[in-house]
């Protein structure tokens, strides 16, 4: 455990406050500029929840609700799109010629779905590469997209590893979600997609009445490539709070959390969790120097808290599907229990302050039911 690591209280959780006084140079603003030029995109809800404010013991609460985020059900397409609106532009620049370049992925579900969207509608060609444990409509939604759909009996990461190296075959371009050493422009581009979030939040929490922003904002982790895009937005903007920044993985796959513990990027062994899109067994190589420096807190949750939360927020309007909805179960873990006292003074949080959930995914996003669901092999 590193010198700063809080004992483990009740639950897996790490905590660093000295976090919030971090900062990093901003992400390049171009992306919003781009999103917002493309005809299907608008600004997706923040809704506020006043329930979850009471029952968190907080003043407000508002969800980011990416259920319908450039017409897919989760937030991936805002990395994909800005990344392979890059690629090609780079590609047409360096005078590449007409042929259609064939875009590889490696993904959960959403990723993959995001470019295999993207590729369809500029003319492209996608192969997916697909671990265990991706729910059977998940890659059926990736197929429908025309996309080349390879299943691949492993995790995450042996996927990762399959479509790196098909796209060493010309013609080819890898667009991945999470970075390596020599592989980190492209992810690089995706993270800097996602910055779009971010300032939609900072504008709709403005016409809320928050300019400031918030004091907490609570992230569901894969490879931590959303983690980074926050953790960079808000971790050098010049003025507004400095919000507590809070992980969120499944007890099944809690590479970021077991990495902050240990001081340095360690890979975990996965087992199958509903919260399919945070199945990932390391965390991105680009995004470990911003999560390390810049998070305050880490957490993991159980399949049967993510799946209560998603119930819940359906209930208040919000349709979550089981990533999204982790962020929900990650804040309550945190403030309730042996220890929540100590959890809650340590990220900050008082019956003023104002917490951001970002809810990643809807529930079409991710086809498991609940936490009785076995998944495909
Ligand atoms: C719905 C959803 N939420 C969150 C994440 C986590 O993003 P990252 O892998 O960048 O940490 C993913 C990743 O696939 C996802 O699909």
């Amino acid at each position: 455990m590193s010198d700063n690591a809080s004992p483990r209280l009740a639950l897996p959780w790490f905590v660093r406050p000295e976090a919030r006084a971090w900062r990093c140079e901003p992400a390049p603003a171009k992306a919003r500029a781009f999103h917002s030029s493309l005809p299907d995109y608008a600004r997706t809800p923040l809704t506020e929840v006043p329930s979850l404010a009471a029952e968190l013991g907080v003043g407000r609460v508002f969800v980011k609700d990416e259920s319908c985020r450039l017409g897919l059900p989760a937030f991936k397409a805002l990395g994909a799109s800005w990344a392979i609106h890059r690629v090609l532009a780079e590609r047409a620049a360096d005078g590449a010629g007409e042929d259609p370049v064939t875009l590889v992925t490696a993904t959960d579900g959403n990723h993959g779905r995001a470019v295999a969207r993207m590729a369809r509608r500029l003319g492209q060609d996608a192969h997916v590469f697909v671990p265990q444990g991706v729910h059977p409509r998940a890659v059926a939604a990736i197929v429908a997209e025309q996309a080349k759909v390879t299943e691949v009996a492993g995790p995450y990461d042996e996927a990762v590893r399959l479509a790196a190296e098909e796209a060493t075959a010309p013609g080819t371009v890898l667009v991945q979600d999470t970075a390596w050493p020599g592989y980190e422009r492209i992810p690089g581009w995706i993270v800097e997609g996602y910055s779009t979030l971010c300032a939609e939040v900072d504008e709709q929490l403005t016409a809320e009445g928050v300019p400031a922003g918030p004091d907490l904002v609570s992230i569901p982790v894969g490879v931590g490539s959303l983690a980074q895009a926050v953790v960079t937005h808000y971790r050098s903007r010049p003025g507004g709070r400095a919000p507590a920044l809070l992980s969120v993985e499944p007890e099944a796959a809690p590479c970021v959390l077991e990495s902050l513990i240990a001081g340095e990027p360690v890979s975990v062994t996965t087992r199958p969790t509903i919260m399919a899109g945070l199945n990932c067994g390391a965390p991105s190589g680009i995004a470990w120097p911003r999560l390390r420096g810049g998070l305050d807190a880490a957490v993991a949750v159980a399949d049967h808290d993510s799946a209560r939360a998603a119930g819940d927020l359906a209930a208040a309007g919000v349709p979550s599907g089981p990533c999204g909805a982790a962020a929900l179960a990650g804040l309550r873990a945190v403030l309730s229990g042996a220890g929540a006292g100590v959890r809650r003074t340590a990220l900050g949080l008082g019956p003023d302050s104002v917490v951001v959930l970002l809810s990643t995914e809807g529930t079409a996003a991710n086809p498991h039911s609940g936490p009785g669901h076995a998944p495909n092999g």
